[in-house]
């Protein structure tokens, strides 16, 4: 079978390495399409796949009409906001993803981006330090909970809403549940959002819950920029001068904040959550591993579109 990876972002060289010491022992081709610039390039890569993996790619229906012999495609990640899950099932196609492969590596940036606020950038002035801190994780999946780590070996304070996750398993983890996003936001200097985006979510976080943060509040996003409505984030930050926004990935109105509240805001220019070493080893492998046993087996233990 031959098995494309395709990433406008590329996985680490040894990730695809290992990648593909698992598809070659199982006899199938890979090839890669790393960097492409545009959809066409992509579509005539797709047209002999047998399989297919992705990152953020969008795997739309024009991508699936193009795609022939396609039987799977696996999105090495957890959030799959970029799979038209409706077209993957009326073309037969399996969709996966590899949840839980990458949440460390999201984790850690959500830290990082964190740290350098706190500390004025490194610039020299006086900064804050977390211990203390109470910081609300809007979502308990896998990421919240590397987050709950974290956070507990900073001494922070950790809170987390999740109507899908039972207040003992956030008990377990040393976390207080709150009983409504309004708790959370009231209680948390720092909030960190790990939601997927869908149609409940996009534009969920906005100006009501925002202005509910206690004073020097920092709005942490290593999600997707959609979950924040940016027009009720910009109207707090007008409001307020000791808001502060760390997002992966440019907010749309990254031109205001940059005219009126530097210092303010962290944005990544591409999404690094999961730019790790690790992260990539992790999620393409699993990628790799689903596919090939798919194949083997039928095994759609990771399946998505049910
Ligand atoms: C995910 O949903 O797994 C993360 O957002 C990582 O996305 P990426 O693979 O495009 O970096």
């Amino acid at each position: 079978m031959k098995i494309l990876v395709a990433t406008e972002k590329p996985f680490a060289p040894v990730a695809i390495k290992l990648l593909r010491d698992v598809t070659d022992a199982e006899g199938h081709q890979l090839a890669l399409l790393e960097k492409y610039k545009d959809m066409v390039e992509l579509l005539s890569a797709v047209a002999d796949a047998d399989a297919l993996i992705v990152r953020s790619d969008l795997v739309t229906a024009q991508l699936l009409d193009a795609a022939k012999k396609l039987r799977i495609v696996v999105r090495a990640g957890a959030g799959y906001d970029n799979l038209d899950l409706e077209a993957c099932t009326r073309h037969n196609v399996v969709a996966m993803n590899t949840p839980g492969q990458n949440s460390n590596a999201v984790a850690e940036l959500a830290f990082e981006m964190m740290l350098y606020q706190a500390r004025g950038g490194f610039e020299g002035k006086s900064g804050s330090e977390l211990r203390g801190k109470n910081i609300g994780l809007h979502a308990f999946g896998n990421v919240g909970k590397y987050m709950a780590d974290i956070a507990k070996g900073f001494g922070m304070h950790v809170y987390a809403f999740d109507p899908f996750v039972k207040e003992d398993d956030m008990k377990k983890a040393g976390v207080s549940a709150c009983s409504d996003t309004g708790e959370l936001y009231s209680k948390c200097q720092y909030v960190s959002l790990h939601m997927p985006a869908n149609e409940k979510t996009k534009k969920s976080v906005g100006y009501e819950l925002l202005s509910k943060m206690p004073e020097d509040a920092v709005l942490v996003n290593t999600a997707r920029k959609e979950i924040v409505d940016e027009e009720g984030l910009l109207k707090i930050f007008e409001e307020r001068p000791d808001f502060s926004y760390l997002s992966d990935v440019e907010p749309d109105s990254k031109n205001v904040f940059e005219e009126k509240y530097q210092d303010r805001f962290i944005f990544t220019v591409k999404k690094m959550g999961a730019q790790t070493e690790e992260a990539n080893i992790n999620a393409g492998i699993a990628a790799a591993r689903q596919i090939v046993d798919y194949f083997k087996t039928g095994n759609e233990k990771y399946r998505l579109n049910k």
